[in-house]
């Protein structure tokens, strides 16, 4: 697994205002959006794509369009819906698959309430969207769900990660045979008592939607 922290001035930025406990609703739900697309930028690095042949007004010449299978995009209910319309604005043909998770907040472990993916992911590279790496139990089950349809290649893009949730995701998922990677605008120091990132932006979902 490799865990990819985008240092950037405007990402540095956004990821301040959106940890102030002063930031409103709608003004959180702007920027996570503006966010998850400088994240974006840097998570489709990877992105497949094929050559082909087109003419400009002057010449001929190659240029690249997305390979197929075409990429899935899976935000993680409820948070990850409010990074689905950044990611999208990168790569608006891609196909959305959504998984429902919610944490139980005395036991830390996720559980599934919603999944509507496609049966068979062979050959697919997926982009996981989820603001918070906290323990990592929601990520793990999610790209478990992934990699046992088929799905080849993973991306997590997360606002934010704690090293506690790497340090598990690392361990779930070692010997899986499937490339990870982790995109997020900051490594936080750790993990509370409550399981919540420190210093953290608060409860994602919560901040979100309310
Ligand atoms: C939060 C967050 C992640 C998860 C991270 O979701 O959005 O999905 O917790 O925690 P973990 O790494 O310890 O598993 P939550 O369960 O609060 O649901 P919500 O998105 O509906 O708010």
């Amino acid at each position: 697994m490799r865990t990819h922290v985008v240092d950037h001035p405007l990402v540095a930025h956004k990821l301040t205002v959106l940890r102030d406990k002063s930031t409103d609703s709608p003004t959180f739900r702007h920027l996570a959006d503006e966010l998850v697309t400088l994240l974006a930028y840097e998570a489709t690095r990877d992105v497949r794509v094929t050559d082909y042949d087109i003419e400009t007004p002057v010449s001929p010449t190659t240029g690249v369009a997305l390979a197929s299978p075409k990429p899935l995009v899976v935000p993680i209910l409820r948070a990850g819906l409010g990074m689905l319309d950044g990611m999208m604005r990168l790569l608006p043909t891609a196909e959305v698959g959504f998984v429902g998770m919610v944490r139980d907040e005395d036991t830390l472990k996720a559980s599934t309430y919603a999944e509507r993916l496609p049966a068979d992911l062979s050959g697919r590279q997926c982009y996981v969207l989820d603001p918070m790496l906290a323990t990592g139990g929601t990520l793990a089950a999610a790209i478990t769900f992934l990699t046992d349809r088929g799905a080849d290649h993973i991306t997590a893009i997360c606002l934010l990660a704690a090293p506690e949730g790497c340090e598990r995701l690392e361990r779930e998922l070692e010997g899986l045979d499937v490339p990870v990677t982790i995109v997020t605008a900051a490594l936080d120091e750790r993990l509370n008592e409550k399981g919540y990132i420190v210093p953290g932006l608060g409860d994602a979902g919560d901040r979100l939607y309310g």
